[in-house]
């Protein structure tokens, strides 16, 4: 299903990426950078790049004039946003509208409004992503103040500059970063020392300390009970640009009730940056429902002003938007079997023994929205 398609999908834009990196200089046959810039960037960004655009912005898009990148100060990390966009802010992708030469120029005419830069040696310990992913294991530091340490973290690194933090011991979706990777200062003074994850955060889920992804529910006389299950992770896996891992949900008496593949991607869509979890869940030996979380996606929003549903014989979609406190809107995609029931915050599974099902779970942040981008949402992704 969908799973497949999507994931062709993004491999093409990220190998764009790859490809656009290897050209440099002066871009041959690229129509008027600086045209460009003024068309696209400007009403957010200024037209000398002082961040001092014409948009109404929840939040200023950046000044080019000081340099210093918070998503990467690299070329490449520079390209990435600029093609991808940052999830979780307004700043929109434009992998779709825009060549990759026009992309590579766009991105050294952003360098170009800045200070002269100094080659920045890149020291051993950092862990770069080129053209594959990468997922790194240890000891993580609080996302935010106020968040707890994760002595056993897992952050999953992809080609578009995004990186995703888990935490491993009970497996849970921490956050979402974009910019560099990770700093490996484990590999220094004897170990011990966290890694440094090197992004900046765009989505942190329940201030770094979200509950179990998933819970088994159960009918007894006293109404509806709720079991939270933990997570034990068994393996990662990374193939080309894409990652993801396999944990098994357990209850208190140990018993294995599903397995889960889980594989973060981001998104590209007309309406804004966003990204992807794709779920597959396989029931063990016994019937089981189990229900997903979805709150940490709206956790600072209202209740969601706009609904769209669309079916088919085996799948259904919802779109939903709701309004961020800062003014951005979360547009949340919900995407799976007909037998999933889509609650207000969560989704519910009812399996059969041995049953497979997939499942996706987008988040796209957007500026505005309207039935048009919904409705597109609920295509595109499909
Ligand atoms: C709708 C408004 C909007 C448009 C259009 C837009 N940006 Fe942005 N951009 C932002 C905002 C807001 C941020 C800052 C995100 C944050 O840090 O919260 C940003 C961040 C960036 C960054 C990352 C800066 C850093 O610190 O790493 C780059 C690079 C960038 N924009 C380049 C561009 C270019 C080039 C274009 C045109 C092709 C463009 N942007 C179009 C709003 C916009």
């Amino acid at each position: 299903m969908a799973f497949h398609r999507l994931r062709s999908t993004i491999c093409l834009l990220a190998l764009c990426v790859t490809q656009t990196r290897a050209l440099c200089g002066p871009q041959e046959g690229v129509p008027d950078t600086r045209a460009r810039y003024l068309e696209l960037c400007a009403r957010c960004h200024g037209p000398e790049g002082a961040g001092d655009g014409t948009a109404d912005l929840p939040r200023p898009a950046r000044s080019f004039k000081d340099g210093g990148f918070s998503y990467g100060n690299t070329r490449a990390a520079i390209l990435r946003t600029i093609t991808f966009g940052i999830p979780g802010t307004p700043m929109p992708s434009h992998a779709g509208a825009v060549t990759k030469a026009e992309l590579a120029a766009l991105a050294d005419y952003v360098i170009s409004l800045g200070p002269e830069r100094k080659t920045v040696s890149v020291s051993e310990t950092i862990l770069q992503i080129t053209d594959r992913a990468q997922i790194v294991r240890g000891f993580l530091p609080p996302i935010i103040d106020g968040a707890p340490q994760r002595p056993r973290g897992l952050l999953i690194g992809l080609t578009s500059g995004a990186s995703f933090e888990y935490r491993a011991d009970d497996v849970r979706f921490v956050a979402v970063r974009q910019g560099d990777f990770v700093q490996r200062r484990d590999w220094t003074d004897r170990g011990g020392k966290p890694l440094l994850p090197l992004g900046k955060p765009t989505l942190v889920c329940a201030k770094g300390d979200p509950g179990p992804s998933f819970v088994a529910i159960s009918e007894s006389p006293q109404g509806m009970e709720r079991e939270p299950l933990q997570a034990r992770l068994k393996r990662t896996w990374t193939a080309g640009q894409d990652a993801g891992l396999h944990y098994w949900l357990q209850d208190g008496a140990g018993s294995i009730l599903a397995k889960v593949q889980e594989q973060p991607q981001i998104a590209d869509t007309e309406a804004g940056a966003g990204f992807i979890r794709l779920l597959r869940v396989e029931a063990g030996a016994l019937a089981c429902s189990l229900e997903f979380n979805t709150s940490y996606l709206s956790q600072d929003c209202g209740n969601p002003t706009a609904i769209l549903e669309a079916r088919s014989d085996q799948t259904q979609a919802h779109v939903s938007d709701r309004l961020q406190s800062d003014g951005l809107r979360r547009l949340v995609v919900l995407r799976g079997p007909n037998s999933m029931r889509v609650q207000s915050r969560s989704l519910r599974l009812d399996l059969e023994p041995g049953q497979v099902v997939e499942f996706e779970v987008t988040l796209v942040t957007a500026l505005d929205a309207n039935d048009d981008t919904l409705q597109s949402l609920l295509e595109q992704t499909r």
